[in-house]
């Protein structure tokens, strides 16, 4: 799993992972903005709670989850990318693993001071054009990382896969933090 604040480099170093490793990509943020773009229910639900910064109820992206995770069975491994994101989601994506009698491996969670989280969004929010990379919707998926997603730390620390990294840097330094991190659980 890869792990951290809005804007944290999470897709981005995801996108490196699976080059390396042969993983397979989940990037709930991806797959609900791709229901937006198709105009589907699911889209415009999810979209009243991302056009505010907030998270898309559990039941919803624990369901999209799980109907995933079965139809993709058959694959190497995962990447999760922005799931979990509140401690039930982390309790039911160790139930929807635990039918294949499989668990959470890593959890690697990219650290940024806000001052940096806010820089780089902004400045992808002028180019890409992405609609929640605005300032005050910024300020508020902040506020949910906090109060909402990251008490997940402690629930992954506890169970001893947690990994802190520092994700400030070049995109390559942190990657190859990364990756000795992921060769030795394979090791
Ligand atoms: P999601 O799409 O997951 O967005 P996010 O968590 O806000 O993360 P970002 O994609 O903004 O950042 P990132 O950490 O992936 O960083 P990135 O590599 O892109 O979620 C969007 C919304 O969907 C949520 O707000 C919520 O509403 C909903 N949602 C999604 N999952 C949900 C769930 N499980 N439950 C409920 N709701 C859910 O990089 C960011 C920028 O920084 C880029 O421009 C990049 O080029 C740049 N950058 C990356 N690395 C570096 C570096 N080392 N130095 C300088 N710049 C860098």
């Amino acid at each position: 799993m890869i792990f951290g604040a809005p804007g944290s480099g999470k897709g981005t170093q995801s996108e490196k992972l699976v080059a390396k490793y042969a993983l397979q990509h989940v990037s709930t943020g991806e797959i609900l903005r791709d229901e937006i773009e198709a105009n589907t229910e699911l889209g415009k639900l999810a979209g009243t709670y991302m056009s505010k910064g907030e998270l898309v109820p559990d039941r919803i992206v624990i369901d999209m989850l799980d109907s995933l995770i079965e139809k993709k069975r058959h694959v190497k491994g995962f990447i999760f990318d922005g799931f979990p994101r509140t401690v039930t989601q982390g309790e039911a994506l160790s139930k929807m693993l635990s039918k294949h009698d499989e668990d959470v491996n890593a959890v690697i969670s990219l650290e940024v001071d806000d001052g940096e989280l806010v820089d780089r969004l902004l400045k992808r929010g002028q180019i890409s054009g992405r609609s929640d990379d605005n300032r005050e919707t910024i300020e508020a998926r902040l506020k949910v990382y906090y109060n909402q997603t990251s008490p997940l730390k402690e629930f992954y620390r506890a169970q001893g896969i947690l990994k802190e990294i520092d994700g400030v840097g070049t995109v390559d330094e942190i990657f190859q933090t990364i990756a000795n991190e992921i060769d030795q659980l394979i090791k």
